[in-house]
């Protein structure tokens, strides 16, 4: 059975575009996968708490050492870097923040870019421990800056996801949201995603 791990980082939840073409996507899916689940790790309903010293000692802190508040912290962590383990294919719905990612999109790559976990350093350089797969951005922004040097948003989450092992990103845009162009753009990311062959 297959697995689609959805992470969604929109502080309008289900209303939000980045989470509605995230959908579409998923109906895609579960069409070529009646079989298959879905999980979907909400980042806004499911508050992922901000990278800080409590976090990093608990992770440096040997296992037998670890106070009770430091196992939930890890074990947070585990979780989130099993998920995407687990999953045959991920859906990052991904607005575009003030030229970046959603903080909160931000809080969930630092739990799971953990050294000698999902990426090790070598006397080549990094190399990603995450089994390559299927990735999917949902990259919606208000205004128009694909291909800009603007763009902070889709060029790191590549550069982060490529790092930790996952190269095989497509990215659906849906640009100028809050502009004229919003209906041309979300009816041409609903195109691309009825194009993709999942
Ligand atoms: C806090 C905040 C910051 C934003 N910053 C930008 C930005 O820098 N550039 C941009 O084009 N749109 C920006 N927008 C607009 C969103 O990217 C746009 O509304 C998009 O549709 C949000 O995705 P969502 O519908 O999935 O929430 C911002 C929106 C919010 C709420």
């Amino acid at each position: 059975m297959k697995t689609l791990l959805q992470v969604k980082s929109s502080i309008f939840g289900d209303q939000g575009q980045s989470a509605q073409l995230g959908a579409v996507l998923i109906e895609k899916w579960k069409a070529a996968y009646p079989e298959s689940a879905v999980v979907v790790r909400d980042l806004v309903a499911d508050t992922i708490p901000h990278f800080d010293m409590s976090v990093i000692s608990a992770l440096m802190t040997d296992e037998a050492d670890r106070t009770d508040e430091q196992r939930a912290v890890v074990a947070l962590s585990d979780d989130l870097v099993n998920e995407i383990a687990s999953a045959d294919a991920l859906i990052i719905s991904a607005p575009m923040y003030n030229f970046a990612v959603p903080s909160q999109l931000k809080a969930w790559v630092d739990m799971i870019a953990r050294n000698g976990v999902t990426f090790k350093y070598t006397e080549n350089g990094p190399v990603g421990l995450l089994a390559d797969k299927p990735v999917y951005i949902l990259a919606t922004r208000g205004g128009m800056y694909k291909d800009a040097g603007l763009d902070h948003q889709v060029p790191w989450l590549k550069q982060i996801l490529a790092f930790l092992g996952l190269t095989s990103v497509q990215v659906i845009y849906a640009e100028g949201l809050n502009m004229a162009e919003k209906e041309a753009s979300l009816a041409e990311a609903q195109e691309i995603i009825a194009s993709i062959s999942v």
